[in-house]
């Protein structure tokens, strides 16, 4: 049975409004308990200090996320009578269980951007040691969640599907923040749902919908225009935790969310997912993930954006360091992967649109640089997506550009015949994406000359008169340079402005 229990709109009310007034915030109380990240409380770290513990915000840390128990008359002196009234009917204090005179949380609360999570805790309130049930409920405040969370977009949707959604938290920060107008969270178990619809209440949003059942189940019959979701994706031959393992290779749920597209998604609307899935030997992620499209792959866009590769020996052997797969498990997983033709485990972002003109889709892939998120993955979808339009090959010609200040030319010189001759040149940069490439040196000259704003058509015109292309070469041929110089960065296109170049 979940510990929480549902109560009225000025119950939940009295509860946020006691946390707010305690400043029981991602910072304050991360350095209240020692932390530079909030997440850390997760492996057991951060504490209060003496002189601290009985403020309101101490009190509130202690109980919510260091999960220890504290004396019921603190909790009644500390914090205002109406809101402990509220925190023990709505089942966030209990005595039962307790020494007598003390009190603890049966659940995890935290603070994650201007909203509350509670999820399963993940130590016992006695510290005997912690075995987390199979339906635990995954914590909001996770740095996988965080990033997540900061890769989605703010602009406006009508309807939002969080698959599977643990705490409810992607549906309720988009309800909440005013970005979906109406959200529906859904997971696959009970325990899940309950928190997801009891967060939605903790929040006073009203927008969020919490559903139960196998991803696409509970909505069957409805389309979305924006479906998020960070599903599990560790490899296991038999599932241990429900947040955490998704089949032998780890990819089943994100395989199943990207194959229900077809019905759920409507023209126009995107799914963001944040998971793990693999470059197979012979076919990169971005293929496959086209492949599991099916017949109406055609409609669809995909970007994919690289955080992090994990070579399959990484993924069976970190499995069992960290104690999660026993040896034996550990090397029957290694021996499917490359029984499978497994290359590398790919941590991504996976955009998908439903284009909604009849056109030929792209497939982008592009690997995060330490400034990557989601302002410049929309300045890419928007870019791509106004690229693919037809007739935008004069835009290119008349449009400004602009060489942009993030990338470096590296030029590498050799000894040839006694005297320094020029044997290379990379351009490269982290922003928006990381990108390299060869380039040769008549392209350093043009983009020499693009210090200065130029239209398209000038730059052509001038790498005629300088003989930097030739004379063959017609002004759209010249376009698709353009084109990639400012998917790579290097170029910016007026009315294409990145949003991190200085300017
Ligand atoms: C990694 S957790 C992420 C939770 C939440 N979205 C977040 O980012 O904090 C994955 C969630 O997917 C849910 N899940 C796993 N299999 C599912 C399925 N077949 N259908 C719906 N939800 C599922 C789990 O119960 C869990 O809550």
């Amino acid at each position: 049975m979940p510990p929480l229990r549902t109560g009225s709109a000025e119950q939940f009310r009295q509860v946020r409004q006691c946390l707010e007034r305690a400043g029981f915030r991602e910072q304050p109380a991360a350095s209240l308990l020692g932390l530079t990240r909030l997440s850390d409380i997760l492996d057991g770290k951060g504490g209060v200090d003496a002189g601290a513990s009985d403020s309101p915000l101490g009190l509130l840390a202690r109980l919510f996320l260091l999960g220890d128990s504290a004396p019921v008359s603190v909790l009644e002196r500390v914090l205002p009578a109406e809101a402990v009234s509220s925190l023990r009917a709505l089942g966030l204090v209990v005595e039962e269980g307790a020494p007598p005179g003390q009190c603890f949380a049966p659940v995890l609360l935290a603070p994650v951007g201007e909203f509350y999570f509670v999820s399963d805790r993940v130590s016992r309130p006695d510290r005997k040691p912690f075995v987390a049930p199979g339906d635990m409920v995954f914590a909001a405040v996770t740095p996988e969640t965080g990033r997540f969370l900061r890769l989605l977009p703010n602009s406006p949707c009508e309807r939002l599907l969080d698959l599977g959604s643990g705490t409810g938290v992607g549906a309720v920060a988009a309800a909440g923040s005013g970005v979906a107008r109406r959200a529906w969270a859904a997971d696959i178990t009970a325990r899940a749902t309950h928190f997801a619809a009891f967060n939605a209440q903790l929040n006073g949003v009203e927008a969020v919908c919490a559903v139960e059942g196998d991803l696409y189940a509970p909505v069957a019959g409805l389309v979305f225009d924006r479906i998020i979701a960070h599903p599990p994706y560790v490899p296991a031959l038999k599932t241990q935790w429900v947040f955490r393992d998704a089949g032998e290779m780890g990819e089943e749920i994100t395989r199943r969310i990207v194959a229900g597209l077809p019905e759920f998604l409507e023209p126009g609307g995107r799914l963001y997912c944040l998971t793990t899935a693999l470059d197979m030997k012979d076919r990169k992620l971005d293929a496959r993930v086209r492949e599991w499209l099916g017949g109406r792959a055609g409609e669809f866009d995909i970007l994919l954006v690289e955080f992090e590769q994990f070579t399959l020996k990484n993924v069976a052997a970190d499995l069992v360091l960290r104690g999660q797969r026993a040896s034996e498990e550990g090397r029957a997983l290694l021996a499917g992967f490359e029984k499978a033709g497994a290359d590398r485990f790919v941590h991504a972002l996976i955009v998908i649109q439903r284009h909604a003109g009849r056109r030929e889709p792209f497939v982008v892939r592009k690997t995060a640089g330490r400034r990557t998120g989601s302002a410049e993955i929309e300045w890419l979808l928007a870019w791509r997506n106004a690229g693919a339009a037809s007739g935008f090959e004069q835009r290119l010609l008349e449009g400004r550009y602009t060489a942009t200040e993030s990338f470096s030319l590296n030029i590498a010189q050799r000894f040839e015949d006694g005297a320094l001759a020029v044997a290379g040149m990379e351009l490269k940069t982290e922003y928006p994406f990381e990108t390299e490439c060869e380039i040769q040196p008549w392209a350093a000259s043009f983009l020499a000359a693009c210090g200065q704003p130029r239209t398209g058509f000038e730059i052509y015109e001038f790498c005629r008169a300088e003989n930097l292309v030739r004379g063959e070469v017609s002004p759209e041929e010249f376009t698709e340079l353009l084109r990639s110089l400012v998917d790579s960065g290097f170029l910016e296109l007026q009315g294409f402005k990145l949003p991190g170049e200085a300017g």
